[in-house]
């Protein structure tokens, strides 16, 4: 027997829902590419498209909309529990903490009935934006801002973070952004869900347990390290030099590399555009941020090490005015429908996860009373 570490290349399912081509560079959720739904759909269409398999038709998507809308509000009991929390509480631990609570709010609790899925989603998917934002004003001592039902979905986010209605434009880069991170195939969040689902607990404790996955740096939290890496940076002159310090060290690049992309993270192209069409050019950590990958691309480009889509989405959401330590929320805000989706799926064929080991211990061993073990 053989020990598969991190299980990497070892399919654990059987699955529709998105296809990367890492040699390619290629993403589709659905069969439908990356780029083809950033330019014409929107965040909850294609919320819909993951997790129920198609298209929504309008008279779907707008039922959807409304209820999704209908739940973006939370109970004065989440408020009152959000501001008994020590206030340093990072929002991703305040996220994980909540997410099972908002389950005692929805009559569908039966994990194997599909009423359990679409209400648990619409209810994710409006509630968790509205937490995320009321714990970023709880965090400074401000006031909570009520959601705007009037606003798009990535529209009412930015004015409910930041207390004041963003651009149309700004809600358009927002909710492209939130498109990207919806989805990305069996990695260490989405599998953490499907561990969940696969013991029959509901949705809420998969995402929950997802958000916990996502939270670590080698994943969803690389978003937030690469704004404050490339923050504490002076002059692009300094740049060459740093990256050398760090690559001499063994440091790994945040927001660089990935398991799957060989070549260049579609997503990171598109944010990367998208930062473009949004930032002033003389805008100091957007000049350092394109050195950067410049200048780390020359000495990564050879192992195959791209940017991921973690390098620019933390500078963008700067210019969007939300601040770093929410960047990973915003990140687990856009893959709830990833991560249903997924354990939706799972539950049509549904199987315990139950791995193996390789046991390397020893056998027999004499009890040492606690006096004796010196
Ligand atoms: N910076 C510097 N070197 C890197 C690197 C990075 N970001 N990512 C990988 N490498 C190097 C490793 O040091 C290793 O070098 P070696 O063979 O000389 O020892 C080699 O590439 C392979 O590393 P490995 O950890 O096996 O690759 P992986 O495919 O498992 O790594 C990540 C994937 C994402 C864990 C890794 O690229 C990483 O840590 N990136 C930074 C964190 C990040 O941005 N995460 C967000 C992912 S979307």
């Amino acid at each position: 027997m053989e020990v598969y570490s991190g299980l990497a290349g070892i399919p654990v399912v059987k699955s529709s829902i998105s296809y990367i081509d890492g040699q390619k560079g290629i993403l589709e959720y659905r069969g439908i590419p990356i780029e083809e739904l950033v330019e014409k759909s929107n965040f909850l269409e294609v919320s819909y498209l993951l997790v129920f398999g198609k298209l929504p038709s309008q008279r779907e998507y707008d039922e959807f909309v409304c209820d999704v809308k209908n739940n973006l509000q939370i109970d004065s009991s989440i408020i009152k529990f959000l501001k008994d929390i020590p206030k340093d509480t990072h929002p991703m631990k305040v996220l994980q903490s909540i997410i099972p609570v908002l389950s005692a709010y929805d009559p569908n609790k039966d994990v194997l009935d599909e009423k359990h899925h679409y209400s648990s989603l619409t209810r994710l998917l409006g509630q968790v934006p509205t937490v995320i934002a009321a714990w970023k004003r709880i965090s400074e001592n401000k006031d909570i801002i009520e959601p705007d039902f009037r606003l798009s979905y990535g529209e009412n986010f930015l004015y409910m973070i930041r207390g004041e209605k963003p651009t149309k434009k700004e809600g358009d880069i927002f909710d492209k952004c939130l498109i990207l991170h919806a989805e990305h195939t069996i990695n260490a969040s989405t599998f953490t869900a499907i561990v969940v689902v696969s013991t029959l607990a509901d949705f809420y404790s998969c995402v929950s347990s997802a958000v916990g996955s996502l939270s670590g740096r080698l994943h969803g939290g690389a978003n937030e390290r690469v704004y404050y890496m490339l923050s504490q940076i002076d002059k692009t002159e300094d740049i060459p030099n740093i990256i050398d310090q760090k690559l001499k060290s063994k440091e790994r690049i945040m927001g660089f590399g990935h398991r799957v992309y060989k070549t260049h993270d579609p997503r990171a192209l598109l944010i990367k555009r998208m930062l473009q069409e949004i930032s002033d050019r003389e805008n100091r950590l957007y000049k350092i941020a394109i050195e950067f990958e410049k200048v780390a691309l020359k000495r990564l480009k050879e192992k195959k090490i791209y940017p991921n889509i973690d390098f620019y989405s933390g500078v963008l959401y700067s210019l969007l005015g939300i601040p770093p330590l929410f960047y990973t929320s915003v990140f687990a805000m856009a893959r709830i429908s990833g991560w249903i989706a997924h354990c939706k799926e799972y539950l049509k064929e549904n199987k315990l996860f139950r791995p193996t080991q390789i046991y390397d211990g020893g056998h027999n061993i004499k009890y040492i009373p606690p006096e004796k073990r010196g």
